[in-house]
């Protein structure tokens, strides 16, 4: 299919969506297609190149078959052609409809725990193993995984929340291959989902899943409505601790609430932020064995992150930790992390994941 929609030649409809030609309309045709990316022939106008600036955004049509939006990415040259080149949407790229992905949130009962680091990291590690991942900033009014990672978002996860874009239209590339669906800081967040809202995000989560083997949602600190909304959707929750006394009884205080879920998911710790294992190892014990005692919850210690100045300096310079300081300690801990998790695959019910999800929320028999 892939093959017979993007033939050389075919003829396509290339239409700005801003700048001085905004929302008109130029025929132009293939010339060639990459992996992730399309050329297409510099449209004409009049006799007269349109000349279109980079990071135009572009809504793209093939007549009768396809049509999505992309941005110019770059004027170039094949053979004697004149090119512009587009990005491919993630959702003609890697199509995988019998793999069923590993969906996890990453909560912690404080704010600045770590979650949005250790899950952009987390992120990458997995990528590097060659798993396609896609991140989702479910963190609504305070997200920042697009700043952490300097992208620039023109429409996020609210839009699709409230219905006006698909979750297709959203996405990003991020670094390594992963892929990012931005959320929105800034507005108000929704103070809590409701029931519609609630489906259009499990139809994203629907959506993505042929697409992705790890889909790792960032949320807001603590046991809000909303963060409890996307912890009850997945498989799998991490929960990021410091050994600091107020984050330990902050996390704890979560735990007790997650006990109440109707399907408790699979609990993983990390502690972050450690002078080292030996420290991290006894924070682990403790609060696995309060949770043992007190909440009969069984929770699996997935691993410790140094305190390592290289993560809050890669923060500044808004590029990963294990990008930019790989053989920092604290990225050692990282790709650890990644370790343990890929190698410990939960047993996920094969059977439409996606149903199971809806069922888990909405009252239905
Ligand atoms: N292992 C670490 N060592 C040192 N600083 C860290 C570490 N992990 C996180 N930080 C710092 O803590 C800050 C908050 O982390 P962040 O991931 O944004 O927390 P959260 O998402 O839980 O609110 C970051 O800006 C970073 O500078
Ligand atoms: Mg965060």
């Amino acid at each position: 299919m892939m093959n017979s929609m993007f033939r050389m030649h075919q003829p396509l409809l290339l239409s700005p969506q801003e700048g001085v030609f905004a929302h008109r309309t130029f025929k132009t045709s293939i010339i060639e297609k990459t992996a992730d990316r399309l050329l297409v022939s510099v449209p004409y106008y009049n006799g007269k190149v349109v000349l279109l600036p980079r990071n135009t955004p572009v809504k793209v049509e093939i007549p009768l078959k396809q049509v999505f939006f992309s941005e110019i990415s770059k004027k170039t040259a094949f053979g004697e052609y004149q090119c512009l080149e587009l990005a491919l949407p993630y959702q003609l790229l890697k199509k995988d409809k019998l793999k069923t992905p590993r969906i996890i949130t990453v909560t912690s009962g404080k704010g600045g725990a770590g979650k949005s680091t250790l899950l952009i990291n987390l992120a990458i590690a997995l990528s590097q193993q060659g798993l396609r991942v896609c991140i989702v900033d479910c963190d609504l009014g305070t997200s920042n995984i697009d700043v952490l990672l300097n992208l620039h978002a023109r429409y996020t996860i609210q839009d699709v929340i409230e219905g006006k874009k698909n979750i297709f239209d959203i996405l990003l590339e991020g670094p390594c291959k992963t892929v990012i669906a931005p959320g929105s800081s800034g507005f108000p967040p929704l103070t809590s989902i409701s029931e519609a809202q609630a489906q259009k995000v499990i139809n994203s989560l629907g959506k993505l899943e042929p697409y992705t083997d790890i889909i790792l949602l960032d949320t807001g600190p603590g046991v809000s409505n909303n963060v409890m909304f996307f912890n009850q959707l997945v498989d799998e929750i991490i929960t990021v601790t410091t050994p600091e006394p107020h984050s330990i009884t902050d996390t704890y205080a979560a735990l007790k609430v997650l006990v109440d879920l109707k399907n408790v998911p699979f609990l993983w710790l990390v502690i972050n932020k450690t002078e080292g294992q030996e420290e991290a190892d006894s924070v682990a014990a403790r609060i696995m064995s309060a949770a043992e005692r007190f909440l009969s919850l069984n929770i699996k210690y997935l691993g410790h992150v140094m305190e390592d100045i290289h993560v809050s300096k890669s923060v500044r310079r808004l590029t990963p930790c294990l990008l930019r300081f790989p053989n920092s300690e604290a990225s050692q801990c990282y790709k650890d992390i990644a370790e343990n998790f890929s190698m410990t695959k939960q047993q996920v019910t094969p059977a439409k994941p996606h149903f199971r999800r809806l069922k888990r929320i909405l009252p239905i028999s």
